[in-house]
């Protein structure tokens, strides 16, 4: 097993026939484990956002599949209609992480090839796809860390282990980077509403012992004016097949900054997050959340009473605000049509 260091973290786990996901609503006060024992509780935990990020939606997704089978498998019944009922709900619990549908197509393909009893090759399958997500995790690193320059880095939302199997992508070229000496100071964005970076990312990197500086978002365009910001690096929940990029709201605003300042943008996703099926961002469906979650702050209210919200969780940034898109496969630089089709191919 590939050992690292600042790899101490996991949100998700496998124990005694059920998955287990760290409730991520309640960190950084409270950490308490909840367990799915069924498919149906899977969707619940992945829609009211107990576990998140794109890889992390994925393997929960792989493993309530399993759920479901191992709930409804009896052979010379009809158990195949109510696991497709329960794969159709898993599916739709949150629209724009590609990871979820990608996971579930590749459990299916385990599912249709067996004719006996697949209780057995589906949990296979879901840890090949939580271990296999780790390692991705690292080679990533590896391949982003290398780009970066011992300078300032900005990062959005959290991308760490909690998002993932383990390691994270943008926080896991973070992690790399800071390991080798490649990284000067880290940046997070608190990411309104549900202040994934000030909750989760600097939970994560304070856990680590690497330090952490919050900033409003508000603050980016200053701090990266003032030039103490060499690299921009965010995770992606879907990549088009032109290259454009789906993550955390917020995203397409710093790609632009970036652009304007010359101050260097990353992608990082692994091959599982790139979807040839969806030909431009614009066809990028977009997750639109309930406004209480904007008129809130941790529960409270915040906003004068009967004011109106919007709340698209995601944004869609251009191919062409890209400088580099790392994936587990290699890393491009100004990814287009052409070079993210190479790096899939295979697949
Ligand atoms: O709404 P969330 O918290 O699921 O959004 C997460 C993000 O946007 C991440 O940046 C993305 O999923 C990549 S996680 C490795």
């Amino acid at each position: 097993m590939d050992t690292r260091p600042h790899d101490t973290i996991r949100a998700l786990r496998w124990s005694g026939g059920a998955l287990e996901l760290l409730d991520q609503r309640l960190l950084p006060r409270t950490e308490q484990w909840i367990r799915c024992t069924s498919c149906d509780a899977v969707a619940t935990a992945i829609g009211d956002m107990v576990v998140r990020g794109a890889p992390a939606i994925g393997i929960a997704a792989a493993y309530g599949v399993a759920l479901s089978v191992i709930r409804h498998y009896a052979p010379g019944s009809a158990w195949r209609g109510r696991v497709d009922r329960e794969l159709e709900r898993l599916e739709a619990a949150r629209p724009t992480a590609v990871n979820l549908a990608w996971a579930v197509r590749r459990m299916r393909r385990v599912l249709e090839e067996i004719w006996g009893d697949p209780r057995e090759a589906l949990l296979a399958e879901a840890g090949r796809i939580h271990r296999e997500d780790v390692e991705a995790n690292h080679r990533m690193g590896d391949l982003g860390a290398a780009y970066l320059d011992g300078g300032g880095v900005l990062t959005h939302c959290n991308t760490g282990a909690l998002a993932t199997g383990g390691y994270g992508t943008a926080l896991g070229v973070i992690r790399s980077g800071w390991a080798q000496g490649r990284v000067g100071a880290v940046f997070a964005g608190e990411t309104r509403p549900w202040l994934q970076g000030a909750r989760l990312t600097a939970w994560e990197l304070v856990a680590e012992g690497i330090p952490v500086e919050l900033i409003c978002e508000g603050a980016a365009a200053s701090l990266l004016h003032r030039g103490v910001v060499q690299w921009v690096v965010v995770g992606a929940d879907r990549i088009a097949a032109n290259g454009d990029v789906a993550n955390k709201i917020g995203t397409y605003g710093l790609a632009v900054l970036a652009r304007h300042h010359g101050v260097r943008f990353m992608v990082v996703a692994p091959t599982s997050t790139v979807d040839l099926a969806t030909p431009r961002g614009a066809d990028i469906p977009v997750e639109e959340r309930p406004a209480e979650e904007v008129l809130r702050c941790a529960g409270r209210p915040v906003a004068a009473e009967g004011a109106g919200a919007r709340n698209p969780v995601f944004d869609v940034t251009p191919a062409e605000l890209v400088d580099v898109l790392v994936t587990e496969r290699g890393a491009v630089e100004r990814p287009g049509a052409a070079r993210l089709r190479e790096l899939v191919a295979g697949l």
